[in-house]
């Protein structure tokens, strides 16, 4: 069939929170554009949500609304169904049936896609029909695509990532403004970067199904769930990233996919981070993501961008619909995970090394710090560099310590020690130093 006879595509929309709604309002604005681009229209012809009288800043186009999600699967004319539902559950069995009944799936959910993703990307390889999730990873950068496509020709080394807006707010927040946690958290809440549920924002998972959908593509292999180490940044004080800063680090939440070629392992693990103040993913600020990959063939490369937010994930879920159109016309090319290599498996966390940063609150007293020197000495974790500072509550203080090159596993075992000790306030404060 020439172009210019095509039938407009039909898309079925379940969802019309921030993302939802953004995606109708851009379709509208940029119509023309598209269809010039495409060579072919882009239209919605339903729209699923749960609560139709609900207030919303982008008015739902009442002639589209239905409340029921089998109705984007039994009608034969919509050709995409583009799931922006959230959750496990109903989102599986969404994206499921409308692979079997051969529609296009376009979805942003990254922990659909990091829980259960081996198991959809299977019947989409056996029904033939591709899935899209740019917008499932870091909001409006296409990093999807580029590893996908535009690194096709390397071997990944490593993946270096702020893939969090909203924990990257916060930080930036409490590093700029010198806000405690729960302030710039609420300004986060407010300004909707967070999920509706921040919980998975601050405690590390929603980055950490970001990370695993990124290995999947650098390495070939779904991670699961419970072999991926994540610490969220819940526990991280103004004073940690004032006494990180003394020591010229920027604290951020990072998650960080890498290859050990000699043992093909993977390590994979999001962690609040101090990374050199110099570096240039200590300059990305507010919901920024940005995204450092090292490949055998290009180097080093970075992407930038809005991790998330109504517009940038929007522009994501629309070059998906751009992407599930041209494969609509052609019927050929991908049909959605294309492992590059299936040489991975994870690398258990206690072998992983690096530097560190550790606070501990102690009893102000002589010999307290002989204490601290003598556990870390005795597990042979040598110390850079020590900070005590004079101004702190009486009888409590905070003693900083810089600390070498050690195994993760062999930090565990002198902090469980450290906790024992009477000296010892409260729960120590650890996060990794980055070399990057
Ligand atoms: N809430 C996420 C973030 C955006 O803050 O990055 C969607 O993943």
């Amino acid at each position: 069939m020439e172009k210019h006879q095509q039938q407009p595509l039909q898309i079925g929309l379940a969802g019309f929170g921030n993302v939802g709604a953004g995606v109708y309002k851009n379709l509208i604005k940029n119509r023309a554009l598209l269809e010039k681009r495409i060579g072919r229209a882009l239209e919605i012809r339903r729209i699923v949500v749960r609560d139709p009288a609900k207030n919303r800043d982008v008015a739902l186009p009442a002639d589209l609304v239905s409340t029921d999600l089998d109705s984007l699967i039994d009608d034969d004319a919509i050709d995409i169904v583009v799931e922006l539902i959230g959750g496990t559950d109903r989102a599986f069995e969404l994206v499921k049936a409308a692979l079997e009944k051969g529609k296009t799936v376009v979805t942003g959910n990254k922990a659909l896609l990091a829980e259960r993703g081996l198991e959809l990307f299977a019947i989409a390889d056996e029904k033939k029909t591709p899935i899209y999730f740019e917008a499932a990873v870091a909001g409006g950068i296409p990093i999807i695509k580029t590893v996908q496509e535009s690194l096709v020709g390397n071997h990944i080394e490593s993946v270096a990532g702020i893939i969090n807006g909203t924990c990257n707010y916060i930080l930036t927040r409490m590093t700029e403004a010198g806000l405690d946690y729960p302030e710039a958290l609420n300004e986060a809440q407010n300004l909707g970067y967070a999920e509706a549920d921040p919980t998975l924002d601050i405690n590390g998972w929603d980055a950490a199904h970001k990370a695993i959908i990124l290995a999947s593509l650098s390495y070939g292999c779904w991670v699961p769930t419970e072999q991926i180490y994540v610490e969220g940044i819940e526990k991280i004080t103004r004073r940690d990233i004032e006494f990180a800063q003394r020591f010229g680090y920027t604290v951020k939440l990072l998650a960080v996919i890498r290859l050990h070629p000699e043992s093909s392992a993977i390590e994979l693990r999001v962690q609040p981070s101090l990374i050199p103040r110099g570096h240039i993913l200590a300059s990305v600020n507010g919901v920024f993501n940005a995204i450092l990959i090292r490949g055998d063939v290009v180097g080093e490369t970075l992407f930038y961008g809005s991790g998330a937010g109504q517009d940038p994930t929007s522009s994501s879920v629309i070059s998906d619909l751009a992407d599930a159109a041209l494969w609509r016309n052609t019927c050929e090319g991908q049909t959605g995970f294309v492992p590059h290599g299936l040489y991975g498996k994870p690398l258990p966390i206690d072998e992983t090394d690096s530097k560190y940063y550790l606070r501990v609150e102690a009893d102000d007293q002589p010999g307290v710090l002989a204490q601290i020197a003598r556990v870390l000495g005795d597990h042979d974790i040598g110390i850079l560099s020590v900070i005590q500072p004079e101004d702190h509550d009486p009888g409590s203080a905070p003693i900083v310590l810089m600390l070498h090159y050690a195994r993760f596993g062999t930090i565990r075992q002198a902090l469980a020690e450290l906790r024992s000790l009477d000296c010892i306030r409260e729960e120590p404060i650890l996060m990794r130093v980055e070399s990057l």
